[in-house]
């Protein structure tokens, strides 16, 4: 299927490995210019340089911190009139919410939901007035299951999906849609470092604690990056502009529900 997007303009905020990754590739795939971006500059140049060489797209690298106000300008200096804005960050890391501090509280506000929304508000007249947007925010599964020990990324991701409701109708009358995806499992660094760890406190190998947790999925396994990366790239495409407001789930049948 042609997406209709050839030519579109993406920001693809953290997206020098995993989930952002997989969402610049697709939209590259689909014949976009891609604003890419991480911290470290190295992996994001290799990473540009893969996406570039494979799909032939341009692919402008900006390693900066999107958490950081000078960070998205810089973002926003090299791609000033984008159609396509797909947020993303890292998380915050598992902690007992009775001992996450008020800096850390403020630090995880700011990272998954402050940002995201700055990016939105910087953009969105733009794509309203051009015709044409499509905002995609990658979130969480937890926005939705409650996960012990990440319920400041919960609750920050919960925050940004309630905030940008409004705002997601308000825009829709001018061809402007705002989506969330929501990863389940996904094959990715942070799945990998996490497993470790959890492996590690549950005294098993990474192996039997990878196994026991694809066991739990309904699909039997850990979603693939590129299969994120192609629903990124359809919400973000031209059929999808009936489409607005939704919190899409991606994650192989685990959330147990009828409908
Ligand atoms: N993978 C999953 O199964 C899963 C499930 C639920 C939710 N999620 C959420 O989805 C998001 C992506 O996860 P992932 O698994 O793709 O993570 P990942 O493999 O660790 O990749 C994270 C990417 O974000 C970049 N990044 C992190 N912090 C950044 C910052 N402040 N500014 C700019 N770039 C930054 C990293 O590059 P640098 O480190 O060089 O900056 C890297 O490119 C995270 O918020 C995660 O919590 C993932």
């Amino acid at each position: 299927m042609d997406l209709g997007i050839a030519g579109r303009k993406a920001i693809v905020c953290a997206s020098s490995r995993g989930l952002g990754k997989a969402c610049a590739r697709a939209l590259a795939e689909a014949g976009c210019e891609i604003v890419m971006n991480g911290r470290d500059a190295g992996v994001l140049e290799k990473a540009a340089d893969e996406i570039r060489r494979t799909t032939g797209a341009r692919v402008n690298a900006v390693a900066c911190d999107v958490g950081l106000p000078e960070g998205r300008a810089a973002l926003l200096a090299a791609c000033p009139e984008p159609d396509i804005l797909v947020n993303n960050n890292g998380g915050p890391p598992p902690k007992d919410f009775r001992q996450i501090s008020h800096a850390e509280m403020i630090a995880g506000l700011e990272a998954n939901m402050i940002a995201p929304i700055a990016l939105v508000q910087a953009t969105i007249d733009g794509m309203a007035a051009r015709g044409f947007g499509r905002i995609i925010d990658i979130t969480s599964a937890s926005v939705r299951t409650p996960l012990i020990g990440l319920d400041l990324s919960s609750g920050a991701r919960a925050g940004l999906t309630a905030f940008l409701a409004a705002a997601a109708r308000a825009f829709a009358d001018r061809n402007v849609t705002i989506n969330h995806i929501l990863p389940g499992v996904f094959d990715t660094d942070r799945i990998a470092s996490a497993g470790a760890r959890q492996a590690q406190m549950r005294g098993m190998t990474l192996e039997a604690f990878r196994a026991e947790r694809e066991k739990s999925v309904p699909a039997k396994r850990y979603g693939r990056p590129e299969e994120f990366g192609h629903l990124c790239a359809f919400l973000a495409s031209a059929h999808a502009g009936y489409i607005t407001g939704q919190s899409i789930l991606i994650d192989g049948g685990a959330f147990n529900t009828v409908v």
